[in-house]
């Protein structure tokens, strides 16, 4: 009986914690793969045109915090005065953003 309980018990968390990781990879895939690629290549034609980094290379993982990434997307990013990546702060939740910079994370090799 206790085993049976445990059971119904985590298949009620279980999928809970992987619709947490299934959404950031979703929001992902369908708002900044189009610049960053799915797996953070940059290798798109957005992303070539822009020169986005790729985010599989740990040195330019290094190169910038959470913070400063969490920054990067609520307040978008300029080079040279020119906007090149929208702020998504009126979009995204601040766990929204949290979740983004966690899979850009995932993404290094
Ligand atoms: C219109 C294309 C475009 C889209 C869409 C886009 N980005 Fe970007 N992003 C860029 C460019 C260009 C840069 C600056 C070059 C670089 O750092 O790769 C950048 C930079 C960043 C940085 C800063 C990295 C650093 O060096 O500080 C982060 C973090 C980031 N993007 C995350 C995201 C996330 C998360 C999304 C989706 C919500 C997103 N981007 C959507 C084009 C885009």
């Amino acid at each position: 009986m206790k085993r049976i309980l445990c059971l119904a018990v985590s298949s009620l968390i279980a999928p809970a914690a992987i619709s947490f990781a299934g959404d950031a990879s979703a929001l992902w895939n369908q708002n900044c793969a189009s610049c960053h690629g799915k797996d953070g290549s940059g290798s798109t034609m957005m992303g070539k045109k822009l020169n986005v980094k790729d985010y599989r290379d740990a040195k330019v993982q290094a190169a910038f915090t959470d913070s400063e990434a969490e920054k990067a997307i609520a307040d978008g990013v300029k080079e040279n005065g020119k906007q090149v990546m929208k702020p998504s702060k009126e979009k995204f939740s601040e766990a929204d953003i949290k979740a983004l910079v966690a899979h850009l994370r995932s993404l290094k090799k």
